[in-house]
């Protein structure tokens, strides 16, 4: 991706013992990229998701496709369960899936709660949180029950269109009826993809915009990559 992220550390960081100062800045810089990745993802669902009709019930249940890391999940938690940025809500359940081992492993980390027992790390995952690794083409057989929210951010469908049609086909069997899809892509001809496939999985589209929120998509090409740069809103009706 355009590196178009130049973030001003302040000069006296000291780095913690074991860690180099370059290692640390670098640590720095990355947790701030998320942080405002995810600042705008909340500004995107604030300003869209109202426009799309849809009525959050109480207890929503929330698919991601392709998750990857899914430094959305807690974005998705907070503003589905009401509560402000930086908060999730214990009231919503996330479910990520994704065929990248290490990536997956990544979420459950991250999403984990941590206890430090006889010097080592602990992980114990959060009951509100669920990350499956596998082939989401089989979601039916990976993941159990129905989603009010279905989302997939930036799936690659350069690469692999035809896959991304049977798992927004499968997806769409695990939609709540009134359920809401919210797709993102990276660029002006993934999102054409985008729709395309979303028609083909029986989606009804009912919101596409340009994202204003979208960071760093400013004179871009239709080449170019931005986050969430264009979004889709579809229902199953
Ligand atoms: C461009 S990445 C986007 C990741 C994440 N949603 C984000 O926005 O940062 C696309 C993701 O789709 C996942 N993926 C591709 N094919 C998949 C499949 N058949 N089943 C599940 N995940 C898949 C990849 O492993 C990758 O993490």
């Amino acid at each position: 991706m355009k590196q178009l992220i130049n973030l001003e550390l302040e000069e006296d960081l000291e780095a913690p013992i074991g860690i180099s100062k370059e290692e640390y800045e670098s640590l720095i810089r990355k947790s701030k990229r998320i942080g405002e990745e995810r600042e705008a993802y909340r500004k995107m669902l604030k300003t869209y998701v109202p426009m799309t009709g849809f009525k959050v019930p109480e207890n929503p249940r929330i698919l991601n496709l392709g998750c990857g890391l899914c430094h959305e999940a807690i974005v998705l938690s907070g503003y589905f369960g009401g509560k402000p940025f930086g908060f999730d809500s214990k009231d919503v359940f996330v479910v990520g899936i994704d065929i990248n081992e290490k990536k997956i492993e990544g979420a459950r980390k991250s999403y984990s709660s941590i206890e430090f027992e006889d010097g080592k790390i602990k992980y114990h995952p959060r009951e509100n949180y669920q990350f499956i690794c596998g082939d989401a083409i089989r979601l039916r057989d990976l993941v159990d029950g129905e989603f009010d929210i279905v989302v997939a951010r930036h799936p690659n469908l350069i690469d692999q269109k035809d896959v991304w049609i049977m798992i927004f086909e499968e997806a769409n069997m695990m939609t709540k009826d009134k359920g809401l899809f919210i797709g993102s892509s990276f660029t002006d001809f993934e999102h054409a993809y985008l729709r395309e496939c979303i028609s083909d999985a029986e989606y009804f589209q009912c919101l596409d915009v340009k994202n204003i929120h979208s960071l760093y998509s400013e004179n871009l090409s239709p080449h170019e990559t931005s986050y969430d740069r264009n979004v889709l809103f579809a229902r199953k009706w």
